[in-house]
């Protein structure tokens, strides 16, 4: 079955895609937890030296291996090595992505479920001033028990699955040409809205204050792999949506623009959470339940005397996660479909049907894993939060790390800068100081980070 490669079909579609693929759950859900957990503004700081430092760089050298080899990430290192340590560091990103959508479909399905919970009334039913046990319970049965949670991921990944066998044109650029535009539009007026709660003033101090004696080295650590996993770095995605890039797609300038609107739309969640649950007097720590049960009390508690604007804020808010979240998997889903269409030589429909039933096999036992199989322990951690950890903690770092010295040191400059600049068509500054970024200091960095992570130093 010989046909045309597929192709992206315009550069705003491309931004658009790996944006999509960038702004997740990892900006709305994760950064604002991450963000509370180690001291506010200072933790930001990090985070955007991280994403200056390490992330674009390793945005652009994906960007590269993907459109210069131009086929999956998988195999896309092989085109420019043969060595057999070099040519098979994309299975390590293959094979971490397609992980992570297994557990990222499980919140995904609870996001969807609150949608539903906010538009049927049920989230405002449940608030009592000052106390959010009823959220708390609501959000503790539905994770826990067997067969809601399933369904709901089960949608959500159907949604994914026919957005993929849409194509990469018709399925992944349309949907994020349609869907990024109106999550930026849902984001302004929530964020609008949100400044106007009491407690907007400390939210603001809380988020624009760095208070640096709150910063400890793992803290750092925190801030890298964040910003890892909110530009969606090192697990195949960028690389294989690469290979779908045009010859005269400015890779550096596009990784910039990506970069920034995934900061972007992170603080402007962080704009919209802390000053809700600042109002609320709730605990800006309280982990990753912020999103599910500070929130929906939060919002209703910041807008009292109007509970109408406080369900259309919270429907709004859960729709917004939605869209994120699609865009997102759907770009997970493509680095297993693309590696299995291209590696076996069928259908692009097959693959994903293939993907879909393994997607729904893992996600099935992670969800469990909040539940009926809880016990089933590893480290102290259950099933959902071990892939979590392995994922963003060892594969991420990992795979940056061999990215990184792969294309500082393992590929020619003069193919990186002759590929980066276009044939020469741009200016090669940019490219030069990102293949010093890529050959130096990412990584040291990336390898310091890994080997904190594992307790080493
Ligand atoms: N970047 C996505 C988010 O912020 C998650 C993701 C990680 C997607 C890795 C693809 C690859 O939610």
């Amino acid at each position: 079955m010989k046909s045309e490669r597929a192709s992206f079909g315009s550069k705003f579609g491309i931004i658009m895609a790996a944006a999509g693929s960038a702004v997740g759950l990892g900006n709305i859900w994760r950064f604002p937890v991450e963000t509370g957990n180690n001291g506010g503004a200072a933790f930001i700081l990090i985070y955007i030296l991280a994403i200056a430092l390490l992330g674009v760089p390793l945005m652009v050298a994906e960007f590269f291996v993907g459109r210069h080899a131009h086929t999956n990430a998988a195999h896309a290192y092989r085109k420019l090595s043969s060595h057999p340590l070099w040519s098979n560091i994309g299975f390590i990103g293959a094979f971490g992505g397609s992980l992570i959508l297994c557990y990222y479909v499980v919140v995904a399905g609870w996001v969807l479920k609150y949608m539903f919970l906010s538009i049927d009334g049920t989230l405002g039913a449940l608030f009592t001033p000052g106390d959010a046990s009823g959220y708390e319970s609501l959000f503790g049965t539905f994770v826990s028990s067997t067969w809601s949670p399933l369904i709901y991921m089960a949608a959500f990944v159907l949604m994914c699955h026919f957005a993929i066998t849409a194509g990469v044109r018709r399925g992944i650029e349309k949907l994020s040409k349609i869907f990024m535009p109106a999550l930026f539009v849902i984001l302004v007026v929530l964020v609008v809205l949100s400044l106007f709660a009491p407690g907007a003033q400390e939210g603001l101090s809380f988020l624009f204050h760095p208070d640096f004696s709150k910063l400890t080295t793992r803290s750092v650590l925190l801030a890298i792999a964040q910003a890892f996993f909110s530009l969606s770095l090192c697990m195949g995605c960028l690389c294989t949506y690469a290979s779908y890039f045009g010859k005269d797609v400015n890779i550096i300038r596009s990784a910039a623009n990506i970069s920034i609107i995934d900061t972007m739309v992170a603080i402007m969640s962080g704009l919209i959470i802390f000053p809700a649950v600042f109002s609320a007097g709730i605990d800006p720590q309280s982990g990753p339940s912020l999103a599910f049960i500070a929130l929906p009390g939060a919002f209703c508690e910041a807008f009292s005397g109007v509970p109408m604007l406080a369900s259309l804020i919270s429907i709004l808010f859960y729709a917004l996660l939605v869209l994120a979240a699609l865009t997102s998997a759907i770009s997970l889903y493509e680095v297993p479909t693309a590696y299995i269409h291209e590696t076996w030589h069928i259908r692009r429909r097959y693959a994903a049907m293939l993907v879909t039933v393994v997607c729904l096999l893992l996600g099935t036992v992670c969800s469990l894993s909040m539940g009926l199989w809880g016990d089933v322990q590893l480290f102290g951690k259950n099933i959902f939060d071990l892939l979590d950890y392995f994922c963003t903690t060892i594969m991420m770092p990992l795979s940056g790390v061999f990215i990184a010295l792969f294309v500082g040191w393992v590929v020619k400059r003069s193919v990186f800068i002759d590929d980066v600049t276009n044939e020469h068509a741009l200016r090669p500054g940019p490219a030069k100081l990102i293949w010093w970024l890529l050959r130096w200091v990412a990584p040291v960095l990336l390898l310091a980070a890994f080997l904190g992570v594992l307790g080493v130093i």
